[in-house]
């Protein structure tokens, strides 16, 4: 496996870094997840801008520019053997003495890329869905960064491993749903398809923006408004989203059943244009 580390392909056993890195010592960094179909990366424009949010949202200066990224990326892929990939982008404020505050003046930021096979979801569990628990969602206010810092997602996610399930849905203040602990909720009701609108308490998923142009483009009624705690807990279908799960279907939630328990007609549509939009679409562009 060849990963990149700050302007050099090697091996991942050869990739290292000092341990003053800042995103070792304070998680002060961020990343993002790009699927690859084909050799393509999919959505890159899109993925690099939410990156460039993110950085923004931490006060970190871009290190490359969008031709930069996409050379690094595509000799990435190129030097890796799958067809699918997932690409890991990450970076960090870089390396410095311990002290919170920014180093002055900046530092050389740390670039890490790694690529992995894009293992989609098999068919047992499209047939079947997947489990979810709810929690609070006790994370901080900036949710739209796509921050390195997981630790309240890795605690999330693990209390639905710990239940035997896939996913773990959040809920704000006891009132309202966000998302999953590493992926987007939507729910249906009555053949429609609720999404929760981006703000800063979720990740502004690229899965997210697919499924509701598919949605859109397939005359699918759907809405974009605030989802209620009830409305999670009384849905016909639960549906989860994100560029390595693509769309899944969530049958169980808190050990109960959704809807009639398995994966429903809202699903079956979805994932089906999905797959058809990523045989003609995402595998060629
Ligand atoms: N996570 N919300 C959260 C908190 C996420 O971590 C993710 C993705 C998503 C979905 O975003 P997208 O559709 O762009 O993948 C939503 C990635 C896959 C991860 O951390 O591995």
């Amino acid at each position: 496996m060849t990963v990149y580390l700050n302007g050099q392909f090697m091996p991942i056993e050869e990739a290292r870094i000092p341990v003053l890195d800042r995103g070792f010592i304070f998680g002060d960094g961020v990343y993002e997840v790009i699927p690859v179909y084909s050799r393509h990366a999919f959505r890159l424009a899109e993925h690099l801008q939410r990156l460039q949010h993110s950085l923004d949202g931490i006060r970190l200066a871009n290190p490359h520019s969008g031709d930069e990224w996409a050379s690094i990326i595509n000799e990435l892929i190129a030097r890796n053997a799958e067809q699918d990939q997932y690409l890991y982008l990450h970076i960090t404020r870089g390396v410095a003495k311990r002290d919170h505050a920014f180093p002055n003046p900046p530092i050389q930021p740390t670039v890490f890329m790694m690529s992995n096979p894009l293992l989609t979801p098999p068919a047992a569990l499209l047939a079947s869905g997947v489990g979810a628990v709810s929690a609070a969602d006790n994370r901080w206010l900036r949710c739209d960064i796509k921050a390195i810092a997981l630790l309240p997602n890795v605690l999330l996610r693990q209390m639905a491993v710990d239940a035997g399930c896939a996913e773990t849905i959040l809920i704000r203040d006891n009132a309202f749903m966000t998302e999953g602990a590493a992926s987007n909720i939507f729910v249906v009701k009555n053949n429609t398809l609720l999404a929760p609108p981006k703000n800063n308490l979720m990740l502004p998923g690229i899965t997210y923006d697919v499924i509701l142009e598919i949605a859109a483009a397939n005359g699918i009624p759907h809405e974009i408004r605030k989802i209620a705690k009830s409305e999670v807990f009384d849905a016909d279908e639960l549906l989860l989203t994100s560029s390595t799960k693509e769309v899944l279907a969530i049958t169980t939630l808190d050990g109960k059943p959704v809807g009639t328990g398995k994966p429903g007609a809202m699903f079956a549509k979805l994932h089906k244009l999905y797959q058809d939009y990523k045989r003609d679409v995402m595998r060629k562009n």
